[in-house]
């Protein structure tokens, strides 16, 4: 493990510096030994996760763990974390945990000088938006998203044309790009109170379809919709799921509304990922399904141990590409730094706080 970290090392250090290295420095790489002294300082964190991680697997992860939040309180950093990263990430590196929502308002509350995003490309653009001074790093900044990729600032302007007057309003899983051609953001926890809160007749939705049909299933306002789709959610069938209901009638069914709606119609409860662990927690059912990424009944089962988990789940290959090792990489080398044009950013944040001020 040693021998391979300090490779890694000599290829970090050829890599160019970011700008946030330039002016704040890089710093050793930490040693990555499993010591009795890293054994004992995390020993309280393997007890979060015992029922996730098997010891065979903690001494790989707990050098990592302890060499992060070392460095966290050297750097004054933060690391927020979307519901749907690793167990380790999620419970023993995490300093904020949550769902688009939670992360995009936290990121707006925080006070660090260096925010990493445990998430996806365009969640550390929004943390970039509303943090225009700090430090934003996300440690793989290939960690995209099918629905972010799905659209572009000039679709959104063709859009406008074909439908003038009508308000847009934008899903956060789009770029900043995006983000600067449109009225209004919203999340899955508050989509329909977004699309209302405009007082019109329609609204063009974007760019999630499935989600646009969950949306318009609760509301009057006539949804105009894009045809983007969340490569995770969209491969789950209303069959596989009414499979499971008619093999234990008694389970739990709690999908995410990026599903296409004959999933949502066949579940019991839809809602954002905090919403679903809100759901678990509160109603303790005895057996439970997550429509969802593959990690979420991972996170929920630490802080639910009586809950017992059916895992069918999809795993986002986006999501999963941030790990333990790229985040150590982030603290050391302070990289990948997200910049937004600030023009660019001025737009982009106006709509992702209209957002925030509906409360
Ligand atoms: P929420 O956590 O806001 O429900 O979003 C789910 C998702 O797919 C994020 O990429
Ligand atoms: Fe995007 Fe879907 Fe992955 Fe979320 S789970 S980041 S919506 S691809």
């Amino acid at each position: 493990m040693q021998v391979q970290s300090n490779l890694v090392q000599q290829a970090a250090v050829a890599a160019p510096l970011s700008g946030a290295a330039m002016r704040l420095g890089i710093l050793p790489m930490p040693s990555l030994a499993w010591t009795p002294e890293v054994e004992r300082e995390t020993a309280h964190l393997y007890e979060k996760v015992k029922r996730v991680i098997p010891p065979v697997e903690w001494p790989f992860h707990a050098p990592y763990v302890k060499a992060i939040n070392d460095l966290k309180r050297e750097r004054n950093a933060v690391i927020l974390a979307h519901n749907y990263q690793t167990p380790e990430i999620y419970n023993c590196v995490a300093d904020v945990v949550g769902d688009s929502l939670q992360l995009a308002r936290l990121a707006g509350a925080s006070d660090a000088d260096i925010i990493i995003q445990g998430g996806v490309h365009f969640m550390a653009e929004t943390s970039k938006l509303l943090n225009p001074n700090k430090t934003i790093l996300i440690p793989d900044s290939k960690a995209g998203c099918s629905l972010a990729e799905s659209i572009t600032g000039a679709d959104v302007r063709a859009l406008r044309k074909q439908y003038p007057g009508v308000p847009v309003v934008a899903y956060v899983n789009t770029s900043a790009e995006v983000k600067a051609e449109v009225d209004i953001c919203c999340t899955s926890s508050n989509a329909v109170k977004v699309v209302e809160s405009l007082g019109v007749d329609r609204v063009i939705f974007l760019p999630d379809r499935y989600l646009a049909q969950n949306v318009a299933a609760q509301t009057k306002v006539k949804i105009i919709a894009w045809t983007g789709a969340c490569e995770v959610h969209e491969r789950f069938t209303a069959q596989e799921i009414s499979e499971y209901r008619a093999n234990d009638p008694d389970l739990k069914i709690i999908a995410h509304p990026e599903c296409p709606r004959e999933v949502v119609e066949v579940s019991d409860f839809a809602g954002s990922t905090a919403a679903m662990i809100d759901y678990v927690k509160s109603q303790a059912p005895k057996r439970v399904l997550l429509v969802t990424e593959c990690s979420m009944a991972d996170n929920v089962a630490t802080e639910a141990p009586h809950v017992e988990f059916v895992r069918p789940c999809n795993l986002c290959p986006h999501m999963k590409r941030i790990t333990l090792p790229k985040i150590l990489d982030s603290l050391v080398y302070l990289r990948d730094e997200v910049t937004i044009d600030p023009a660019l950013a001025a737009r982009a944040r106006l709509s992702v706080q209209r957002m925030i001020d509906l409360g």
